[in-house]
């Protein structure tokens, strides 16, 4: 890894190992982008800008007659000086002109990478790993500095970008559109592959070719959102999972995104990322700096697969913090499917003491053991116990479930408040509200105003006073709706604009703030399941919940899209009861639990409900995954076959040595007397036996050449078995 400079063309060449990102400068100062792609030769110097242009309609030459901007891959576009596509940043000016012109000014280059200031981001656990240049630009009228920070790394084939605005000037000037970066690529022969949904079936991947014009997906939710998730693929046409060119782009941020692929009529593509533009107004006055979220540029030449490993890998280790980072996940157990809000301290005691008895590590209380929390019309705001379900509170109750050998966790979703409330009754200017207009509420509830440090600071004053007093080693922190009437009362007009990127910077430091007090705690972040399931929270909380859907079909096809973009350690994953709460449907317990596996596991029942044989069967499956779990959330997983596109599918992990892999295949609807369908694995060692479940002896060769079979009219399993079937193969050298 390396960034080789030629100082005369003023050309910068980042590699590694694997990808080449050459950037410099095209004309008159103005950075262009000059390669991405497979590893190149560093010392080739790039004179092609593809900034000449043919006949253009209403001719734009800017520099002279063989330059035109809207011809050329630019770094950091601006608005309104020639380039007609869509602009990486604009700043509106004191005397109402918007138009801007960056010109070079020099260069940073530093080993390692400095943290973005009140934001989440990527960060290198030694100087060695990564290197960092600053490209600085000027706009001399403006008096605006732009700095466009890339860092390459070594181990992965990944560039992180994000930029800072400065005021260098004496004028105030408004900031109304700071992307998180542009990739201009010089031909449009690609797919784009986004990752949407809704509440219950989050981050389905859906794949369209691209082609004249914009297409994009977007949250304006205050959230990231389970119906876009800010996670994009670009690939070419032929890839697929096991071969051909992608490129992946993750913003690390949770709120309001925009990612948008545009096409000119020139064949070029233009991919842009970062807050969403729409209403974001941010003043800067002199000397005062703006920085974007990051984003994550990942690389393949080898398809699906090795993009989303090269993902996970950097996730784990480079963006996940904590004493969690890379260690195998408590298994837990979870009462909210159980109870809901009705519980009491004895009945919580029962379903935690069957926990124990299966071998569970970790007990999480969920919804409803606060304030005047019965159901979910009050409550939210008062963060102290409710004693009249726990009367010894929540240090008396996590005592308890620490003698029973269990860790203790609990659920807040402080970001919210009830109507009936003290909190609400006290400071009803402290919600995000409009003036003289109707207060939405969503599950009866508002947003509070995170932008105001007096709000933050007040829950978390709440929150400490709980922590801090009981032995809590895990926290479910959530949040259950969306912004609407995006307005802080008492802040001036024209600082509105800047309120629902305060808030995320509010809730962010709330975290923070609770980490660097409570650093052994775990933290599993939630939005109604997975709406905010994005890089950004990954920082905090390394892992998510991934779907209030629990149903094991579903969930199939909710991790298998949510691998694409986030690795398996984050996936928070549980069985639950059969027939399933959201989708009626019923599944076996091994079923259910051979999709769980795949994730962080736990259970989300009473296990005092199920018959004595699946509670053994659960104690066979907490010890399994046990012995496993290292292997399911930190090995090399792949997408062997498509649940959106086949009756049969699979997905497997591999360890590191190889030696070890566990596939499992699931069987969507069951057609009698066909013939048997077998299921290439991948990444096993061709040269080495493996016995498959204690059994048959392959060669890795063979299973990745003919693969393994769902269908086998031998097997007593298959003579019972109907739809929604899963099968589980352990491989081991
Ligand atoms: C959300 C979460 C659930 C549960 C409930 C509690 O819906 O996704 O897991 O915590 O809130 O109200």
């Amino acid at each position: 890894m390396a960034i080789k400079i030629f100082e005369q063309e003023k050309q910068f060449h980042l590699y590694n190992s694997k990808i080449s990102y050459v950037i410099g400068e095209c004309r008159d100062g103005e950075i262009g982008q000059l390669y991405f792609g497979k590893r190149i030769n560093e010392n080739q110097i790039i004179y092609s800008y593809q900034g000449v242009a043919g006949r253009l309609d209403c001719d734009v030459k800017v520099y002279d007659e063989n330059y035109s901007k809207e011809m050329a891959c630019l770094e950091y576009p601006a608005f309104g000086n020639g380039d007609y596509r869509n602009s990486a940043y604009e700043v509106r000016q004191l005397n109402g002109s918007r138009v801007t012109n960056l010109v070079y000014q020099g260069y940073e280059v530093y080993e390692g990478k400095k943290p973005i200031p009140g934001l989440p981001a990527s960060y290198v656990n030694t100087n060695s790993e990564a290197i960092t240049l600053e490209i600085i630009c000027v706009d001399d009228v403006a008096k605006l500095e732009v700095r466009l920070f890339y860092t390459i790394w070594e181990n992965y084939s990944i560039i992180t970008r994000h930029v800072s605005f400065k005021n260098i000037g004496e004028d105030e000037f408004k900031l109304t559109k700071a992307l998180s970066c542009c990739i201009d690529l010089p031909d449009h022969d690609y797919d784009w592959i986004q990752f949407d949904g809704a509440w219950a079936r989050e981050r389905y991947p859906h794949v369209r070719p691209l082609d004249e014009g914009v297409t994009a997906v977007e949250s304006m939710r205050g959230h990231s959102s389970s119906n876009f998730n800010p996670f994009v693929i670009l690939k070419r046409k032929d890839t697929n999972e096991f071969q051909g060119e992608a490129i992946g782009v993750n913003l690390v941020y949770s709120g309001n995104f925009l990612a948008q692929a545009e096409v000119d009529t020139f064949d070029k593509l233009r991919f842009t990322m970062g807050i969403n533009p729409r209403w974001f107004v941010w003043p800067l006055k002199k000397e005062e700096v703006f920085e974007t979220p990051e984003v994550i540029i990942s690389y393949t030449k080898n398809g699906l697969n090795d993009l989303s490993q090269n993902i996970h890998g950097f996730m784990n280790n480079n963006l996940v913090r904590g004493p969690y980072k890379n260690k195998p996940r408590p298994i837990l157990l979870n009462n909210w499917e159980a109870t809901e809000m009705k519980f009491d301290e004895e009945s919580i005691l029962k379903i935690a003491k069957k926990g124990k008895d299966a071998g569970v590590e970790l007990f999480v209380l969920d919804d409803g053991w606060f304030g005047k929390r019965d159901d979910d019309f009050a409550g939210l705001g008062d963060w102290f116990v409710n004693t009249n379900k726990l009367p010894d509170g929540i240090t008396g109750l996590a005592k308890k479930i620490n003698e029973l050998g269990l860790d203790f966790g609990l659920w807040i979703e402080p970001e919210m408040v009830n109507p009936d409330s003290d909190l609400y009754r006290a400071h009803p200017d402290w919600v995000l509200a409009a003036p003289d207009r109707r207060r939405t509420l969503g599950r009866h509830q508002m947003v509070l105003d995170y932008s105001k440090p007096e709000v933050v600071d007040n829950i978390y004053n709440q929150l400490y006073e709980v922590i801090s007093k009981a032995n809590i080693s895990y926290i479910k922190w959530d949040m259950n709706r969306s912004i609407t009437e995006c307005f802080s009362q008492g802040l001036p007009a024209e600082q509105q604009g800047m309120i629902y990127h305060k808030y995320i910077l509010g809730m962010y430091s709330l975290y923070e703030r609770l980490i660097e007090k409570f650093p052994h705690i775990l933290f599993e972040s939630c939005a109604s399941g997975g709406a905010r399931f994005d890089a950004g929270m990954l920082y905090y909380a390394p892992q998510a919940w991934c779907s209030d859907d629990t149903d094991g079909h579903e969930r199939v096809k909710i991790q298998y899209g949510t691998s694409y973009g986030y690795p398996i350690s984050s996936v928070g994953a549980h069985v639950s009861a059969s027939p399933n709460m959201q989708t009626g449907r019923s599944m076996t317990i091994d079923d259910r639990a051979n999709i769980a596996y795949f994730g962080t596991f736990g259970y989300e029942l009473d296990l005092n409900k199920v018959s004595d044989e699946e509670f053994e069967r659960v104690k066979e499956q907490v010890k399994f995954m046990k012995e496993y779990r290292s292997l399911f959330q930190y090995g090399t997983f792949y997408r062997l076959q498509s649940p959106f596109e086949n009756n049969i599918s699979g997905i497997m992990v591999v360890s590191e040595d190889k030696k070890q892999a566990i596939a499992v295949i699931y069987n969507t609807l069951r057609t009698p007397n066909i013939g048997r369908e077998n299921i290439k694995l991948q990444g096993l060692d061709e040269t080495l036996v493996y016995s498959v479940d204690g059994k048959e002896k392959l060669y890795g060769d063979y299973l990745m050449e003919r693969g393994i079979g769902f269908i086998d009219a031998d097997e007593p399993w298959y003579k019972s078995a109907g739809d929604f079937q899963s099968r589980m193969f352990i491989l081991k050298a």
